[in-house]
């Protein structure tokens, strides 16, 4: 039995198999995946793919691009050499690798360890030559494959666009110069900035992605979450079919529905409604959304208000509505509509690439809705 709800994992063999698969089957052609918010997609890359594709000889590259999003190419770089490192350099009796001389240089707050590798002075400087000699470098040495696993790849479209271009179309020339020794993943969570950077580039890599679905967990995650909970309150549980429910109450986010069901043992409620309830009420809950909520500008903070009413942002009701939310110094047009749906797709409230203005966090819509329209603004 698992030690607690946190310890439970559901593990997705057949999906990895899948992606594996598709790489193999088209080399050349990277993966892109996208998929909403805390749908599971780094868990997917790091516990399920990556070690599938160890087991079949890949050497393995994780790189969280967000958070190198200004010296991309570098922590790719940094990695690359870091394997070469821990592949080359001798083990001691103790079986652990040599220590290296590790330099700390501070990106945005976030130190990155950038060690003196042994390869240094052979290589080139500039960061795209330096990993087109590293692919080389290693499938030469190693006879292995490289999978690179880019996460949160469409930073490179929000960040600095020049830098975010010459990344792709570095990337892109390595991936079809070298089809047999390197091999990518790219997920986000905006298919359209993607899309927007690969076009400016005029580097069709983005058509030449292949496409992956990410289907979200099933009933297996509600049914391993009741089965702890069953355990832990000797035969009590939620149903499947309300777990299940609330499952897609949370725009199944795996995360949420976890977090729920641990407040609901805790306080030993079986009625997932009274659980929700709960949960939404929280002070964390609360203060998250007034977070978000409050961090908004005046208008898209109507506009927000306004769609979880459910009016369509461009109709004429909406504009109504927005006049009769908004102060009379700050009038509606559909022009500032537009603006504002665009803002809010750019700051993840709405999803990005639904056509029909779909919020990301159906519990933050429900929030809006509950307040006092004269309280909002
Ligand atoms: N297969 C799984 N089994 C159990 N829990 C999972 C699984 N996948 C994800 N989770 C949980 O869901 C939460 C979100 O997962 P993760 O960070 O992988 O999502 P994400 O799609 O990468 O999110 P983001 O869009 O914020 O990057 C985490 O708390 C994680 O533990
Ligand atoms: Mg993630």
């Amino acid at each position: 039995m698992p030690q607690s709800f946190f310890d439970i994992k559901i593990r997705r063999p057949a999906l990895a198999e899948q992606y594996l698969a598709a790489l193999r089957g088209q080399p050349g052609r990277p993966l892109s995946v996208f998929a909403p918010r805390q749908v599971g997609k780094t868990s997917f890359l790091l516990d399920d793919l990556s070690p599938l594709a160890k087991e079949n000889r890949f050497l393995v590259v994780y790189c969280d691009v967000w958070l190198c999003r200004d010296r991309p190419f570098e922590a790719i770089n940094h990695a690359l050499e870091e394997e070469i490192a821990r592949l080359t350099v001798p083990r001691t009796a103790l079986g652990k690798t040599a220590k290296q001389e590790v330099k700390k240089i501070s990106v945005m707050g976030n130190s990155i360890e950038l060690g003196e590798s042994p390869s240094d002075r052979d290589l080139p400087l500039d960061p795209g030559l330096r990993f087109d000699s590293l692919i080389r470098r290693i499938h030469r040495e190693q006879g292995r494959p490289i999978l690179l696993l880019l996460d949160e790849f469409q930073a490179l479209a929000e960040s600095d666009s020049k830098l975010g271009l010459s990344v792709v179309s570095a990337l892109r020339a390595a991936l079809q110069t070298h089809k047999e020794a390197v091999f990518a993943v790219f997920t986000g969570s905006s298919q359209g900035d993607l899309a927007a950077m690969f076009t400016q580039a005029r580097a069709p890599m983005y058509q030449f992605a292949q496409q992956m679905d990410f289907p979200h967990l099933g009933s297996e995650w509600p049914a391993a979450l009741q089965a702890h909970f069953r355990a832990i309150h000797q035969g009590r549980e939620p149903s499947l079919v309300d777990l299940d429910r609330l499952f897609s109450a949370v725009d199944y986010r795996p995360g949420i529905l976890r977090d729920i069901v641990v407040l609901m043992s805790a306080e030993g409620l079986t009625d997932v409604d009274v659980g929700l309830e709960a949960f939404s009420r929280r002070q964390e809950t609360v203060a998250g959304f007034k977070q978000s909520f409050g961090s908004l500008r005046l208008f898209d903070r109507a506009m927000v208000r306004v769609l979880a009413e459910g009016l369509k942002p461009m109709s004429d009701e909406a504009q109504a509505r927005l006049a009769s939310l908004l102060p009379a110094n700050a009038q509606p047009s559909k022009g500032k509509a537009r603006l504002a749906v665009e803002r809010l797709k750019a700051q993840h409230v709405l999803l990005r690439d639904s056509p029909d203005y779909r919020f990301a966090d159906s519990l933050f819509r429900d929030f809006v809705l509950k307040q006092h329209s004269a309280d909002l603004l």
